[in-house]
């Protein structure tokens, strides 16, 4: 299977899902990183990696849903079967979904459907939660739902800060989404409903 990332920032998921995937742990070919974001440190990794690295820019496109034509054609030049979302700030469209059904992964940093939105590991912070953590989950219309495939615990200790805790999440994260991935190459993933099964 080939499939690509699309990410806007810092892009350490996308360094644990290059790890994994040079060290065999998921059994696909990552073909392409495309970021909305010009100076996106994500597209540095890629390229670091030897794998073809695009800044498409949002702003050379009147709505969200000609941005994504761009995209989902690019996408299929690369011969993608699946699209991993990794830090990507953009809700992705309806046309973007419907040519990827259950077919694009997302991370986020909480424990959904606990704290959606942007600042999710603050909010879950700041609201006095004992435990968070991140959920993969697959990509539905509506931003941060969609199945469940995985999901890690963080407990919040008393001496945690809001940057210890954001150091937990992101380790949690880069355990989870290549195993989320991993899963899904490998046709474990079934799903019935809001449920993911994990088939043996
Ligand atoms: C992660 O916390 C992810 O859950 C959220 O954005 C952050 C991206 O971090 N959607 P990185 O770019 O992968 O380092």
């Amino acid at each position: 299977m080939n499939f690509a990332v699309l990410a806007s920032g810092h892009g350490g998921n996308l360094q644990a899902i290059i790890d994994a995937v040079k060290a065999g742990k998921i059994k696909a070919q990552l073909k392409a990183v495309i970021s909305d974001k010009k100076d996106a440190y994500a597209l540095k990794r890629a390229q670091q990696a030897g794998i073809a690295a695009l800044h498409i820019n949002p702003k050379d496109f009147p709505d969200r849903e000609s941005f994504d034509r761009c995209v989902v054609e690019r996408l299929q030049g690369f011969g993608v079967d699946f699209v991993v979302l990794a830090g990507y700030m953009r809700l992705v469209s309806i046309y973007f979904i419907q040519q990827y059904p259950h077919r694009i992964l997302n991370i986020h940093p909480s424990l959904l459907p606990a704290f959606k939105g942007m600042h999710a590991i603050r909010d879950a912070f700041e609201h006095g939660v004992k435990v968070t953590g991140p959920t993969v989950h697959f990509v539905v219309e509506a931003a941060d739902d969609g199945p469940i495939i995985l999901q890690e615990a963080v407990a919040i200790a008393p001496e945690d800060s809001l940057e210890s805790l954001e150091e937990k999440v992101h380790q949690a994260e880069h355990r989870i989404f290549p195993q989320a991935i991993d899963l899904f190459v490998r046709g474990k993933l079934k799903i019935e409903g809001r449920r993911v099964i994990i088939t043996g």
